[in-house]
């Protein structure tokens, strides 16, 4: 996987993803209806571009939170947009060669694991979650939807096609990002990996009560509400789905 591409649009992703709402109104009240608590949880947020759910966990009052990202410029953002925090340690790494500290409560992984280069790769990330994790811990993330990989039209500002023409395991996918006049903003690359084969590196890596969970609309107001009709719509062509899993108790 390149990984420079997300250095170029930092600021053009970040900007993007606060205009279109899916972040705030789908993505991470989704991922917090799934979370129990972080009070007093030490957290690592692999792959946190430009910080925004480190900053949502960081008012949720954990004990730490520690935020890593490949990419200098999604790092640079993200301690832009953090301002005078003591909360969140952010680190410019390959969130595999993060030294094992201390193992953490609970790692988020948003758009993480679909970024490992091959299988193998996707093998070492789960191998780096789980060393981690303490016995029990959780690890969560927003992710690819293995069974639904691409969609062909690029409603809600986003298209999602397969590079290699035939979707298969490890297959190259491409997302492009549009703005509200239809016009490119960028593009990046991924893996696509079969649901199974996420499931056996991540049990291969000792988690367990590895399960997908769809992306929910928690928008109020009825069903003749535009914005909650708007987000029913999104979330029905959403390539997006939400992977969790437990570190086992036994594993040390
Ligand atoms: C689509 S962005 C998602 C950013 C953020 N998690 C969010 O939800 O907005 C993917 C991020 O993964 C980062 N990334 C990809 N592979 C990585 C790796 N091996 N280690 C750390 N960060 C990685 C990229 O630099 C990029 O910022």
């Amino acid at each position: 996987m390149d990984e420079a591409q997300f250095n170029k649009p930092a600021s053009a992703y970040s900007k993007d993803a606060s205009r279109r709402g899916s972040r705030d109104k789908i993505f991470y009240p989704s991922l917090l209806k799934l979370i129990p608590s972080f009070t007093g949880k030490s957290v690592l947020d692999l792959a946190c571009g430009d910080g925004s759910f480190s900053r949502v966990i960081s008012k949720l009052n954990p004990s730490k939170v520690v935020a890593v990202d490949i990419s200098k410029d999604q790092i640079d953002k993200a301690i832009e947009l953090s301002g005078h925090q003591t909360v969140i340690k952010y680190i410019n790494a390959n969130a595999c060669d993060i030294k094992h500290i201390d193992p953490f409560d609970i790692i988020i992984g948003n758009f993480f694991l679909h970024y490992a280069p091959s299988i193998d790769d996707l093998k070492k990330y789960c191998k780096h979650i789980s060393l981690n994790l303490k016995p029990g811990g959780l690890f969560i993330g927003l992710n690819e939807n293995p069974v639904k990989p691409i969609k062909d039209s690029k409603s809600f500002g986003v298209a999602v096609e397969c590079v290699d023409g035939v979707v298969h395991d490890s297959c190259t996918i491409r997302r492009t990002h549009y703005d509200s006049e239809g016009n490119e903003l960028f593009n990046f690359t991924h893996r696509h990996f079969h649901l199974n084969t996420y499931e056996l590196s991540l049990r291969e890596s000792g988690m367990y009560n590895v399960t997908w969970h769809k992306l929910r609309n928690m928008q109020h107001g009825d069903a003749d509400d535009a914005m909650a009709k708007h987000w029913a719509s999104y979330i029905s062509q959403s390539t997006v789905s939400i992977l969790s899993a437990n570190k086992s108790l036994d594993d040390k």
